[in-house]
């Protein structure tokens, strides 16, 4: 790869393009929905307040379709972490926005989202920590936390149903990263939901988050999605051809739902995914000494020792990826970014230079949007049907 242009231009020339990005693609702002009919229902974000969702009302061919898509960010595994929570946009709708941005898959010009730019594009937010799938009845008086994401979720479609959701002839469940785990938990109850003629596919943008031994040996992960799932009450939501054979928190993970899922099922992820090497492969509970530190912000600064480790991260990304390939109703996208969702940023998701395949197969090595790195050097992509996506 040339790389003649000095790093610090770069740099600036990067952000200056991702400006003028921001300001040509970025222009949709979509208004906040609350639903407030589910606080009787009890379907209420961690402090209480109704969830909410926005929509942006499809037009053309694109009027009976819809796209819903899970909005992501991390999780809230105890009381402690969950009483954060309830302080910010991730745990209460009254710290929303009003507007938010539509960009990438959620872009209405067709030149930036040729597939979906017309189709009926909600987005739901994210509110309750367990990728809606929480359902706990008692609420403790003295931390006013209430566990409810599941039933958002169903309050959530209940409440699009009857603005034409019901009369859907296509409709993907998509969402990234917390919200693209939801999307494979959520993917067959998705279909069960909708009238029985809507072609319903579901999409997960770096939701295959994997069950891994940290850096340091522990299974720092599986203990992680235990309290989540315990604390939020979640085993009861989770697809019951998992939990009927397999421990609840097992079915957490995508490689232990995704095979049974019987919805068509899209997988993008980088198997380089960042956000799970910082926080799976290398959290720093299992780094007290502070040396993954630097190559986690910048993976120029890992030692070759580290690097290896990154690349048996992948290695095992794969593998847990297998069983869920082996159906011809599934589709894949992984690629070797580090990088960490791919659908709602419009650089990734479809400009002239993002990562595509084609008559040229590029990889990230090749787009300026993502950091370059010593690790690309295995550039491999795996595509499986894309065409599952579209057709
Ligand atoms: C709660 O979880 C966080 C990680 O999200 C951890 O750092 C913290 O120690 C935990 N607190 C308690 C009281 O267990
Ligand atoms: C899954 O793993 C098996 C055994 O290692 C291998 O034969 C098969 O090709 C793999 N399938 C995919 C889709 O990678
Ligand atoms: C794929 O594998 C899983 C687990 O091994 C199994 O439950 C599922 O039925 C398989 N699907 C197909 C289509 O063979």
């Amino acid at each position: 790869m040339c790389r003649m242009v000095d790093s610090r231009l770069g740099h600036w020339l990067k952000l200056l393009v991702s400006l003028m990005l921001l300001l040509k693609t970025q222009g949709l702002y979509v208004g906040i929905t609350y639903v407030k009919s589910a606080v009787a229902k009890g379907a209420v974000c961690l402090d209480g307040s109704p969830p909410a969702y926005h929509w942006d009302k499809g037009f053309g061919t694109g009027i009976n379709s819809w796209l819903i898509h899970f909005e992501g960010g991390g999780w809230c595994n105890n009381v402690t972490s969950c009483l954060s929570r309830k302080k910010t946009h991730l745990g209460s709708s009254k710290l929303m926005g009003q507007q938010i941005a539509f960009s990438g898959i959620m872009n209405n010009k067709r030149p930036f989202n040729p597939d979906f730019y017309n189709w009926n594009r909600v987005k739901i937010r994210y509110c309750d920590g367990s990728s809606f799938t929480g359902d706990v009845q008692a609420v403790n008086p003295a931390t006013n936390l209430h566990f409810r994401g599941a039933r958002i979720w169903l309050a959530v479609i209940e409440d699009l149903l009857p603005k034409g959701l019901k009369n859907a002839e296509n409709a993907l469940l998509s969402g990234c990263s917390a919200g693209g785990l939801a999307s494979i938990l959520h993917c067959d109850s998705f279909r069960a939901l909708l009238r029985m003629g809507t072609k319903v596919k579901c999409l997960s943008d770096a939701g295959y988050f994997i069950k891994v031994k940290d850096v340091s040996g522990a299974p720092h992960v599986q203990t992680y999605f235990n309290e989540i799932v315990t604390l939020h009450g979640s085993a009861k939501n989770l697809p019951l051809s998992c939990t009927s054979v397999l421990k609840p928190s097992f079915c957490f993970f995508p490689q232990y739902v995704a095979p049974q899922v019987r919805t068509p099922l899209f997988i993008l992820n980088a198997a380089y995914d960042s956000w799970q090497i910082r926080n799976i492969l290398a959290p720093s509970i299992a780094d007290p000494l502070g040396v993954w530190k630097s190559c986690k912000l910048d993976i120029n600064n890992c030692s070759p020792l580290q690097l290896k480790s990154m690349q048996d991260f992948r290695l095992q990304f794969l593998n847990a990826l297998n069983k869920s390939t082996n159906s011809s109703s599934r589709g894949l996208y992984i690629d070797s970014c580090y990088a960490h969702c791919q659908t709602e940023t419009q650089e990734k998701w479809f400009m002239e230079d993002s990562p595509v395949l084609g008559k040229k197969v590029r990889d990230c090595e090749f787009s300026p949007h993502y950091q370059s790195s010593p690790i690309v050097y295995t550039s491999v992509i795996f595509l499986l049907q894309l065409t599952l996506l579209l057709s």
